[in-house]
């Protein structure tokens, strides 16, 4: 009787242990699906990206992706760090320097475009 106690005590916790293991893997992956461009190298988003772009970025980031006043979007210079999650949040909360904020105005799909655009204009 003892010994079965014990056993199954073993095995709750054990179970436990395993669900806890689960969601912290289950958590990782899509904390991390949910930060990386979901079209990357896509030849079809590189040209939705450079016809929303041209529409909402160009006047200010220039032709090339650049000009005087704003920084330069193709040295891989990034003030407010490179990676596809620090781009998303660049464009689409703004940023203090005189970047506005997109949210609402181009929806995610239409960001994660424009950044799969601007990765092919960094030299
Ligand atoms: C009204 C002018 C203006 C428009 C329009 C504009 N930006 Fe900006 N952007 C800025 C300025 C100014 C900064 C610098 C902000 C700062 O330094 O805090 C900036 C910063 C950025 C940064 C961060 C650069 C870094 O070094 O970390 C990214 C990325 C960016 N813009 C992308 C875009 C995209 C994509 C669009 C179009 C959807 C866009 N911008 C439209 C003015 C603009």
């Amino acid at each position: 009787m003892e010994g079965n106690n014990i056993f199954e005590e073993y095995r709750e916790k054990m179970k436990n242990i395993i669900l806890f293991l689960i969601s912290l893997v289950l958590m990782t992956f899509i904390i991390s699906s949910c930060s990386k461009n979901p079209y990357e190298g896509r030849e079809d988003a590189i040209k939705e990206g450079a016809a929303l772009y041209k529409q909402h970025c160009e006047k200010c980031h220039g032709l090339q992706g650049s000009c005087g006043v704003c920084p330069n979007l193709t040295d891989g210079d990034w003030k407010y760090g490179g990676s596809d999650r620090d781009f998303f949040k660049s464009i689409s909360n703004g940023r203090p320097g005189g970047m506005p904020a997109w949210k609402g105005i181009i929806n995610k799909d239409g960001i994660w475009k424009i950044i799969t655009y601007l990765r092919t204009l960094e030299k």
